[in-house]
């Protein structure tokens, strides 16, 4: 299947993280010329730029206004992108901890997580859609989780965040669409990165598994290659869709 993507600039967000990583992969693989989001991994992104040879890495902090502006400046001026944004980073935040109801919890603590990881991600798609409506063709997709739509307890704040990315994009579809703009979110349930295999307790990933229809927790390629159909032009019609990738959770 020809991905359409050579030539063609992406913009991943978050691409030192697990699966930011392997979304770089993926494009660079299909000729995209992919510019690697970082916040604090600058060597990171730098050894991923050497092993995909046709990509650099762009500093951008969701947590710093004006970021998301110079980010989308460096990409034009290196190769006329992005014509891909894929919107991945997330900043974690504290999670509410065992015992503490909802309430309890100080906006101190969730303040940032909603107005870090939302409202960033709506700012950049503004910047980088001039270039997309010029060109008239654009790929968006905004990385969820499948927890948005089956809730998990805890995750209220990282819910409201990811809940809001579909609604976003449900919204924004009929805006961009007549110029060649789609726009989609993808929701992984829980993948194996790095942070997830040494972070999560072995007895509650197989759990994880155990309750997946598939017999198997996805992959970070899994996640990927969503994606790269997603923002690709094998997809001709798809937009304000959401994908899980979570083997039928
Ligand atoms: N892994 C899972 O099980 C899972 C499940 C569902 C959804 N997701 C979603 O998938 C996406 C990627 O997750 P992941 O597991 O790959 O995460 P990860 O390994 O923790 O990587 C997080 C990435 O986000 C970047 N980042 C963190 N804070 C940032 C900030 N304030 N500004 C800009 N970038 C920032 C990090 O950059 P630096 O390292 O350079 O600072 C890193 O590249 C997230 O949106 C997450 O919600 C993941």
């Amino acid at each position: 299947m020809d991905f359409g993507l050579a030539g063609r600039t992406t913009l991943v967000t978050g691409a030192t993280g697990g699966i930011g990583q392997e979304i770089a992969r993926a494009f660079a693989a299909e000729g995209a010329t992919v510019a690697l989001g970082y916040r604090n991994d600058r060597d990171g992104a730098e050894r991923l730029a050497r092993e995909l040879k046709d990509a650099f890495p762009v500093r951008y902090a969701l947590d710093e206004t004006g970021s998301a502006a110079e980010a989308v400046a460096v990409v034009r001026e290196r190769c006329g992108g992005p014509d891909v944004f894929v919107a991945n980073a997330f900043g974690w935040g504290r999670r509410r901890a065992r015992g503490v109801r909802f309430e309890e919890v100080p906006e101190s603590e969730w303040g940032a997580v909603v107005a870090h990881n939302l409202a960033p991600v709506v700012r950049a798609t503004q910047l980088v859609l001039p270039g997309m409506r010029e060109r008239g063709w654009g790929r968006i997709a905004f990385v969820s989780s499948h927890n948005a739509f089956g809730g998990q307890p805890g995750q209220e704040f990282y819910g409201a965040v990811k809940a809001g990315l579909y609604g976003f994009a449900r919204s924004l579809m009929w805006d961009v669409g007549p110029d060649g703009i789609l726009v989609n979110v993808v929701a992984p349930g829980l993948t194996l990165t790095e942070r997830v295999r040494g972070g999560l307790p072995e007895e509650i990933r197989e759990r994880e598994r155990s309750r997946t229809p598939t017999g198997r927790l996805s992959s970070p390629q899994d996640v990927a290659r969503t994606l790269l159909f997603l923002c690709s032009a094998a997809n001709g019609n798809v937009t304000g869709e959401s994908i899980t990738v979570a083997g039928g959770r």
